[in-house]
């Protein structure tokens, strides 16, 4: 068949990569793609979602997946299903799990779905008298997407009033935080858990954990992700059971009944508290760079899984996973997370060593190609350096060795990517 794939990151090459390897995949379209995505596929320049839906239709495309969050939750699978396309996806109305952190927290609360203790408001006071009685630290939140940077972790009451304040004036995120949420702090270890679902059904795939600080040892501004492993040792059988009782199945009935059933990606951010989880937020897509590691320990057919999902049939299919780790360590340009850097040529050196060269790659992002038709470092997350093994171990030690062989000015990366896996792992 053919697939189009919307997005442009490391998250939506490292899907076309696993749907490369399928026996039962065509031809490749990304909209827009990326500078490397070519290699994969064809690169189409449109945004609109008619018009992507006419090119689908021209081009006997059957299957659509969306990797980011932005056209989910403007309707792009609303549009293709009015006009009986197949897509993965979530639509507009249940994308609002991630579009609005108060619709979130309100559905979690309705479905007794454990989250930490809150209230949404639009109201300065309100905030000011809840916050009075949580102890610090205190968690605000702006309710509308801020790309990953509208949550404030405030050490102090006085420092949780400033940014409920700066909020809510529409000083810090303008509309997206002119109402909030403020929140008791969890402490605890943070996973990535994903199902992928039909709206009824669903497959849990290999819990991850992304690295989202800038520096070692979890040091530093928060980034997109800084690297990301998986499975990681940190969840057990048991852990697992209670997520999908606790967590997803109700999150699909509820869903479900309130008339807007979940297709596409549930991004379950945990953090496990005393061996519970507790819900830190949902996302409708795939987490990058987690999505870079999982890709590759998919065992059944990608388009299978993907298709199955669209067409609400995960019920009858058996996905697989290897039983093999996998490591991604983020290759970033000189001033991420700060500013965008100058583009700068990336040289990959031709790779000898044989065990590198069959259990690692690179997952694509921030790349263009310039008119010389060299590849150039031109976003933040330039690239993603995946290494497969027996043992997180030895994943680690084949992306790190991949990390070596590619040169740009400016790059830099985490050198402890997995380091809490390692350290269970001996
Ligand atoms: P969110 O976008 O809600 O996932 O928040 C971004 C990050 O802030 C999470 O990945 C956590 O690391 C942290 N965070 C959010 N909410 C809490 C909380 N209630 N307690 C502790 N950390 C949190
Ligand atoms: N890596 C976390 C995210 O994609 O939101």
């Amino acid at each position: 068949m053919n697939i189009l794939i919307i997005g442009a990151g490391g998250r939506e090459y490292s899907i076309g990569l696993a749907l490369k390897k399928d026996d039962n995949v065509e031809k490749l379209y990304f909209a827009p793609g990326n500078g490397a995505s070519d290699i994969l596929g064809e690169n189409i320049n449109i945004s609109d979602f008619n018009e992507l839906a006419d090119f689908v239709e021209a081009n006997n495309i059957e299957l659509t997946i969306v990797g980011p969050e932005a056209p989910l939750v403007d309707g792009i699978v609303d549009i293709f299903r009015s006009r009986g396309l197949n897509i993965f996806g979530s639509s507009a109305k249940a994308s609002q799990l991630e579009g609005s952190k108060i619709f979130m927290k309100n559905f979690l609360n309705r479905h007794n779905i454990p989250t930490a203790k809150y209230i949404e408001t639009d109201s300065l006071q309100v905030a000011y008298d809840f916050i009075n009685t949580l102890s610090t630290p205190i968690v605000v939140k702006a309710d509308g997407l801020c790309g990953g940077k509208g949550v404030i972790i405030a050490q102090s009451h006085d420092e949780a009033k400033k940014a409920s304040g700066e909020m809510l004036s529409g000083n810090s995120f303008g509309d997206a935080g002119t109402s909030i949420v403020v929140e008791e702090f969890l402490d605890g270890y943070e996973l990535s858990v994903f199902a992928i679902c039909d709206g009824k059904d669903f497959v849990v795939l290999p819990a991850a954990q992304d690295h989202k600080k800038l520096l070692n040892n979890d040091e530093g501004p928060n980034t997109g992700g800084m690297g990301a492993y998986a499975p990681t040792p940190l969840v057990n059988d048991v852990l697992y059971a209670k997520i999908d009782e606790r967590v997803i199945k109700p999150t699909l009935k509820g869903m479900e009944d309130e008339g807007m059933p979940f297709t596409g990606v549930l991004f379950i951010g945990v953090m496990v508290v005393n061996n519970e989880p507790i819900i830190l937020e949902y996302n409708v897509r795939f987490g990058d760079p987690e999505c870079e590691e999982l890709m590759p320990l998919l065992k059944s057919p990608a388009s299978e899984l993907f298709y199955k999902a669209s067409i609400g049939d995960l019920k009858n299919t058996k996905i697989e996973f290897y039983d093999k780790y996998a490591v991604g360590v983020v290759m970033a340009s000189k001033d991420y997370p700060y500013k965008s850097s100058a583009p700068a040529e990336i040289i990959i050196d031709n790779i000898v060593h044989n065990d590198i060269k069959a259990n690692s790659h690179i997952s694509f992002a921030g790349v263009s190609r310039g008119e010389d038709d060299k590849l150039y470092a031109t976003g933040g997350r330039v690239l993603v350096c995946v290494g497969i093994g027996n043992s997180i171990k030895e994943a680690q030690q084949r992306a790190y060795a991949l990390c070596g062989q590619v040169h740009f000015i400016g790059k830099h990366c985490r050198t402890d990517i997995a380091y809490q896996a390692l350290e269970i792992e001996g």
